[in-house]
Parts: structure tokens; C-alpha cells; sequence
């Protein structure tokens, strides 16, 4: 395993130790999050943890907990969850993210708002003095008239970029859709630019996460630090 892999379980143990039996968790997607799955599985089948039920937060990781024994719910059956484990992609120093590497930003967003307690465990790699310094924005966009948005994205200032997937076709989100990944450089004001991504018809949804982490769990390699955010 890489350092970055260490770093990247440790921290999404530490955050597994919040789950307590009976509660409905959120499973995120994305490397860091697939430690806290396994772990949780780890934890059920050793009889450490009961009761649990995941929602997950893609098809890929529906899959990967079906496979590990995970108990599954919906949104539909349970609306409200008591604490997801997630990861990201750039988190600054007021908790406000960039996600969607993996792709799952839309259902990952919608898991988080429904989430008491979302708790984003990342490696030190992650913390960033303003978003956009290190990662681009993943924007996810309806197929239909995609390079308006990616001219509309261009006229706010980013280089969009289409997705592809391992095989070069367009990466298509489990909602069926594109995503433009969109370097914006440090973003100034993300609310201003949040605003102003969601109020575009064919914008389905933007890696912008703000205000939506309750805590964050970061592995370094001179350990491993909590934050919970100013309320
Ligand atoms: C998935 O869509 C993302 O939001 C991930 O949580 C994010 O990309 C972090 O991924 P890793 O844990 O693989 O670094």
C-alpha cells in the first residue's frame, strides 16, 4: 500500500469508530471512503457492530457493500441518516469542500444534506488554503446541449474539460449524465459561484460542498487530527 493509502485508511477508520449499532450510515465513494466500508464490514462480521444500514452513495460502492454483506437502505425507506463517511477532494480551512472525483458528486451531495453528521476523512494531501488551488471543480451537466454549459462554465472563467472514462468514451455519471471538470484556480468566492452554477438550466449539480461537512478526520504523517466545524 502507498503512504497516501495508509494515510487514506487511517483516517476513514478513525471515522468507522463513530458508527454505533442501529444506525442508518451513509457510504461514500471514492478510495478513502471504501476503507470505512470494509472496515464496517470487518466490524459486522466480527460481531463489533449491529444493526446497521448503508446507504450508498454510488452504484459502485452498492456493489462493493452487497459484496462485503453490508445491510442496504434507501432514502425512500430512510430519509434521514445518522452519520455518513466520506471523502474528498479539497477541503479549506472552513470545512468547504471539492468532490466528485469519482463521479458520485450529485448523489453524494444528496446523501450529505440528508445527513446528520457528515464526517470526511481525507490525508493531509486534501487541506488546501482555497478551493480550486489544487483540484478543478467536477460540474455534472445533462448530455443534451452539453458545450453551451461548457462555454457558459468558460464565460465564469474555468477551462472545462469533458470527462472521459478508462475506455476515452465520455464518463457518464450514474444519473446518466457528463461531467466537466473545471479549473477555475483558487476560487475567490465559491458561494458567489455556487449560486451562479446552480442557477444554470442543464447543470444538474456542482462539487462545491459548502457548509455541509459536520467534521473532518485527517491523517497525517504526524498523526491524525479531528476538526469539527464552527456551528
Ligand atoms: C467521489 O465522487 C469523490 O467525491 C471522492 O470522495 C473524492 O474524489 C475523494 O476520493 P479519494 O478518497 O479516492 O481520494
Amino acid at each position: 500500500m502507498t503512504d497516501v493509502a495508509v494515510l487514506k485508511r487511517q483516517a476513514a477508520e478513525r471515522a468507522v469508530a463513530y458508527v454505533e449499532p442501529g444506525m442508518v450510515v451513509g457510504l461514500g465513494e471514492g478510495s478513502t471512503a471504501a476503507f470505512a466500508v470494509r472496515r464496517i464490514a470487518q466490524l459486522l462480521r466480527e460481531g463489533k457492530l449491529q444493526g446497521i444500514l448503508g446507504v450508498p452513495c454510488s452504484c459502485n460502492v452498492e456493489a462493493q457493500a452487497r459484496e462485503l454483506g453490508i445491510p442496504l437502505t434507501t432514502l425512500e425507506e430512510h430519509p434521514a441518516i445518522d452519520l455518513t463517511i466520506d471523502g474528498a477532494d479539497e477541503v479549506d480551512p472552513g470545512l468547504n469542500m471539492i468532490k466528485g472525483g469519482g463521479g458520485a458528486l450529485l448523489r453524494e451531495k444528496i446523501v450529505a444534506q440528508a445527513s446528520r453528521r457528515e464526517v470526511i476523512a481525507v490525508d493531509e494531501s486534501k487541506l488546501s488554503p482555497a478551493l480550486g488551488t489544487h483540484w478543478p471543480v467536477p460540474v455534472e451537466v445533462v448530455p443534451f446541449g452539453w458545450r453551451v454549459q461548457a462555454a457558459y462554465l468558460e464565460s465564469l472563467g474555468a477551462k472545462p474539460v469533458l470527462r472521459l472514462a478508462d475506455d476515452g468514451a465520455p464518463f457518464v455519471t450514474d444519473q446518466g449524465n457528463l461531467i466537466l471538470d473545471c479549473n477555475f484556480g483558487p476560487i475567490p468566492d465559491p458561494a458567489q459561484l455556487a449560486l451562479r452554477l446552480k442557477a444554470r438550466p442543464g447543470i444538474v449539480e456542482h462539487g462545491l460542498f459548502l457548509g455541509l461537512a459536520t467534521e473532518v478526520i485527517v491523517a497525517g504523517v504526524n498523526g491524525i487530527r479531528y476538526i469539527k466545524r464552527e456551528t
